[in-house]
């Protein structure tokens, strides 16, 4: 998944990741979750040109991502399938007013397996957060909490690498409800710090099962129309 893909990303992950696996990105808002997670899709599939993959967005419409995927100078690959609520409302139909955007996204995701098989390997939600308050309305937290732990057997189930977008505060704790921390085989942090009055973005595996991976963080940053996993930053 993540060998020659991102530039740099080899020296944070020394081992590769084999599906199924759930992994969240956390950060705080303009840490580049949605943009890294694209870039890596788009690698990905560059180099595996016969798998697909799903990036479905709560928060972005499709074409605000197509936007974002331009400016990277990233070639849109004809197997990545990018979704927003619309479509997830598309398929909700119009009289059912207790929404349940789960289920939804959970048929989706079985109508691409069902359309593409194994070589549906990748999957993203764009974010969990987003999810959580367009359904936390119609649920409560310990269904909700049910519930998330079956899509993520869902997830699993389906044989993908799954990556779970979760905002968190600048302080770097997560909105969470409390048990997809250990509910997901990893976390990948991307966080901003200051340094010399400057801020830096970083990248930092907090865990990752099954994978020797490094510990540090691992400044990130876009250069020309790459995004670029550079050496790991230390405290002074
Ligand atoms: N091509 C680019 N060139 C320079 N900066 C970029 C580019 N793409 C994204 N950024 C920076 O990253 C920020 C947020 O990226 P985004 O992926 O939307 O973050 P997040 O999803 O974590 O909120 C943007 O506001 C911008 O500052
Ligand atoms: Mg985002």
């Amino acid at each position: 998944m993540f060998k020659d893909t991102i530039e740099g990303l080899d020296e944070v992950f020394f081992t590769d990741v084999e599906p199924p696996m759930v992994v969240i990105v956390r950060g705080p808002p303009g840490s580049m979750k949605s943009t890294f997670i694209h870039m890596l899709l788009a690698k990905y599939l560059e180099k595996r040109q016969n798998d697909f993959a799903l990036y479905i967005s709560y928060e972005e419409t499709v074409r605000s991502q197509l936007k974002m995927i331009k400016r990277l100078g990233i070639d849109i690959s004809l197997n990545l399938q990018i979704s927003d609520l619309s479509d997830i409302r598309k398929l909700k139909g119009d009289k059912d007013t207790k929404v349940n955007y789960l289920d939804f996204t959970e048929k989706l995701l079985t109508h691409y397996k069902q359309k593409h098989g194994d070589e549906f390997s990748v999957f993203a939600l764009d974010s969990l957060g987003a999810l959580y308050s367009l359904i936390l309305s119609s649920a409560d937290a310990q269904e909700v909490r049910r519930r998330m732990y079956h899509f993520f057997e869902v997830l699993r189930d389906n044989n993908l690498v799954a990556f779970i977008i979760m905002e968190s505060s600048l302080e770097g704790e997560s909105k969470l409800l409390g048990d997809e921390g250990f509910l997901s085989d990893g976390i990948i942090m991307l966080g901003l710090r200051r340094k010399q009055g400057k801020l830096i973005r970083y990248l930092q595996v907090e865990k990752m099962r099954a994978v020797h991976h490094s510990m540090e963080m691992h400044a990130m940053d876009i250069q020309g129309n790459n995004l670029i996993v550079m050496g790991p930053i230390f405290d002074d």
